[in-house]
């Protein structure tokens, strides 16, 4: 695991925006695995602002989110789906048919998970995933457990990730789903290439355990310590704060 800092959040996002935008010149039909939260935001208007100035071409990039909310899907308020239209598709031309979502409104979730797994497999895998963390070491949805599901799978999540996605909610923690659909670790681990970005102070000992602690169910993002290519970008608010 290799790690990088940057002064700002905004310098962390035109560093890794300026990479994939390589990447997508390189590598037309790139796969890219996705986050939402706050922390890719910047990066995602960095993005949209480097296409529409370098009139980058995205017709054949393929991508695939992380997660979504079980009963939320698209049109959704709240849905990730919703939440990747507004803040990024919508702004590139990455046709409709390559977006890869989770749909947590299937009328078969488990036959979701399934088929979320043969799409991903059928797309060649996941080149470059970018991921963000949770306080409590998840990655995407994949909660703090005894034991954890490799592959694309539902799940309950945690009071306290429930919280923090509230913010998606008018701050109304009771309208945030108590279940989601997420890719596994090992879904995510089969990328050929990750980054994970983190920034704002929040994020300080999530990481020092990411780097610094030993691999254990209980920390999920500990697992990428088992993947030949992953890269740590932070903020200084985050590296500040590495011992
Ligand atoms: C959410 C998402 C994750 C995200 C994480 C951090 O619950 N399911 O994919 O990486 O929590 O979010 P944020 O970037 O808002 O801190």
């Amino acid at each position: 695991m290799t790690c990088e800092s940057f002064p700002t959040e905004a310098e962390l996002a035109a560093a890794l925006g300026r990479r994939i935008i390589d990447a997508v010149r390189q590598r037309p039909r790139l796969v890219l695995g996705l986050p939402t939260g706050r922390t890719p935001l910047a990066l995602y208007q960095e993005l949209i602002r480097i296409t529409g100035d370098e009139r980058v071409d995205w017709s054949g990039v393929r991508t695939f989110n992380l997660d979504e909310f079980v009963h939320l899907g698209p049109g959704d308020r709240g849905s990730y789906r919703t939440f990747m239209e507004e803040r990024f598709f919508k702004h590139l031309n990455i046709p409709p048919a390559n977006i890869g979502f989770l749909d947590g409104r299937a009328p078969d979730l488990d036959a979701e998970c399934e088929r979320y797994e043969r799409a991903v497999t059928a797309a060649g895998g996941i080149d470059l995933m970018m991921l963000g963390i949770g306080v409590n070491g998840h990655i995407g949805f994949n909660e703090p457990s005894e034991s954890l599901v490799a592959r694309t799978h539902r799940v309950t999540l945690d009071e306290p990730t429930r919280a923090a996605n509230a913010l998606w909610f008018d701050g109304d923690v009771q309208r945030v789903p108590r279940e989601a659909l997420t890719m596994g670790m090992g879904t995510i681990l089969q990328a050929r290439e990750i980054v994970l970005i983190a920034s704002g102070e929040a994020k300080g000992e999530a990481v020092t355990a990411l780097l610094r602690g030993g691999v254990t169910t209980r920390f999920p993002a500990s697992f990428l310590q088992l993947h030949p290519r992953v890269q740590v970008m932070l903020d200084d608010l985050v590296a500040g704060q590495l011992p």
